[in-house]
């Protein structure tokens, strides 16, 4: 496996930056499309970040700061299906991970629908915990939430 690239998004930069990011996203999250402009508004609010094997897209994260009395970041990452089982998805996490710790998060979860079986079973083998779930408006398939479990039996907090 050769190195992959991180590219972030920025709000009013590299319009096809932020394309691939959109792309990924609304692939993955059919139930959740955004629109370019909403894609914008969240790259002012979260890092987003889009990687890339040589020239080739194969998937996409998401940061969202630390938040509330526990600092609870929220991590995501989305590789392109034909793009899975690689270590990819694996590489994006530690980044993304890395990067909610430096943007001070003490508390890390992630939110993976319901339906999407490889992503839950990715979140739990790095030690996330199931913590909510929901069906948005509109929605059918319920969205989980899962914290980052560290350091012994019924500790959440990192
Ligand atoms: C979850 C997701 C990001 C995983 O991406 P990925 O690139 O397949 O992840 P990895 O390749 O690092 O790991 C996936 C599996 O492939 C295995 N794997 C890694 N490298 C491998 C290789 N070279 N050969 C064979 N298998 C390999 C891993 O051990 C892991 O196995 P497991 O599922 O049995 O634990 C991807 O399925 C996805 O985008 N899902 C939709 C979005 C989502 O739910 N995200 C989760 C929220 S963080």
């Amino acid at each position: 496996m050769g190195d992959l690239r991180f590219e972030t998004v920025r709000p009013d930069g590299d319009n096809a930056t932020r394309a691939d990011w959109q792309y990924v996203h609304n692939l993955i999250i059919p139930t959740g499309p955004l629109s370019a402009e909403e894609v914008r508004a969240r790259a002012h609010r979260n890092r987003l970040n889009v990687t890339y094997h040589g020239d080739t897209l194969v998937g996409c994260s998401t940061v969202r700061p630390p938040t509330g009395d526990q600092a609870t970041a929220t991590v995501i990452v989305r590789v392109l299906p034909e793009h899975r089982r690689q270590g990819f998805g694996g590489q994006m996490y530690d980044k993304a991970l890395t990067a909610a710790y430096e943007v001070g998060a003490r508390v890390v979860e992630t939110v993976v629908l319901a339906s999407n079986e490889e992503g839950l079973r990715f979140a739990e083998r790095h030690g996330y915990v199931e913590v909510d779930r929901y069906v948005l408006d509109g929605d059918t398939i319920p969205f989980i939430d899962l914290r980052l479990a560290v350091s012994g039996v019924g500790t959440m907090q990192v």
